[in-house]
């Protein structure tokens, strides 16, 4: 980009409503499956990857409409995806402002092509690596690869797990306190639409456990201003009177989902 279009770029930026936060889906499926996840991944039984030329569509559009500071793109495990470094790309051209991660489990970090390790350098994309129980004795081993290849990382710690009580009948939680304990918010783009939170994907849990639980709504950003997205996203939706997991966090030590229903009460 010159300096002038650069500048330009900048001022239509400045005046676009801006979000602190997106997070997006690669795929949906996984290839860990926590307990208790909060994008109910362990439930999706088929390989289920976004479509790059929905996903252009959708990012691009976004782009227009809304300035967002921090987007990380996951899934589902996202390197699962064969056209993961397209999706860097596409989310850097459409956001060449954005501090963008890509959110792994590292399974399959030591096996990435040159090509992947050289998109995310070319693309300024940072790698999120959530470090998980089963993998121990390679946190050393992918660590080292993550450095050699000069890329920003960040490692959380996910060896203790959250109960994500999104799919229970307790509607007890006040919204308003839910979504203030929710800081940042964790926007989900999701075929076309904006939702507040991965509660979103309890679709998941309806269809595999054949029940019938509220989802919470979403916004179509064809059809919404950027000022109208902005406004859905800064208030509580209904939907959080049944989120105590922010609320009153009960913890247990990571492990893999027995796809039990009840992981998510
Ligand atoms: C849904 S995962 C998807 C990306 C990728 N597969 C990974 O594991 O990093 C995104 C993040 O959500 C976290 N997460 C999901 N469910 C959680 C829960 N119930 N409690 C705490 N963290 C959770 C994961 O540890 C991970 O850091």
């Amino acid at each position: 980009m010159s300096r002038l279009a650069k500048a330009l770029f900048h001022l239509r930026n400045l005046n676009k409503p801006r979000i602190s936060y997106l997070e997006t889906h690669l795929c949906d499926h996984c290839n860990l499956n926590c307990k208790s996840c909060t994008h109910f991944c362990p439930l999706v039984t088929e390989p289920t990857f976004t479509d790059l030329e929905q996903y252009m569509q959708d990012i691009r559009t976004l782009s227009k409409k809304l300035a967002i500071r921090t987007i990380r793109l996951m899934g589902g495990e996202p390197l699962l995806h064969p056209k993961v470094n397209d999706f860097m790309r596409v989310t850097r051209e459409a956001y060449p402002h954005s501090r963008i991660f890509i959110v792994t489990n590292g399974l399959l970090l030591l096996k990435m092509s040159n090509d992947f390790w050289e998109t995310l350098r070319q693309c300024h994309i940072r790698i999120h690596w959530s470090k998980y129980p089963p993998l121990k004795d390679k946190f050393a081993e992918i660590e080292q690869r993550i450095k050699d290849a000069h890329i920003p990382y960040y490692d959380g710690d996910a060896s203790v797990f959250l109960n994500f009580s999104a799919f229970g009948s307790d509607e007890s939680t006040d919204p308003q306190e839910a979504f203030k304990a929710c800081h940042d918010g964790c926007t989900n783009l999701y075929r076309g639409k904006l939702y507040t939170c991965p509660a979103c994907y309890v679709f998941r849990a309806n269809n595999y456990f054949h029940a019938n639980h509220e989802v919470p709504e979403g916004w179509d950003i064809y059809q919404y201003s950027g000022k109208e997205l902005q406004s859905f996203l800064n208030k509580p939706i209904p939907f959080c009177r049944y989120c105590h997991y922010v609320v009153h966090p009960k913890s247990f030590p990571w492990e893999v989902s027995k796809r039990k229903a009840e992981e998510w009460m």
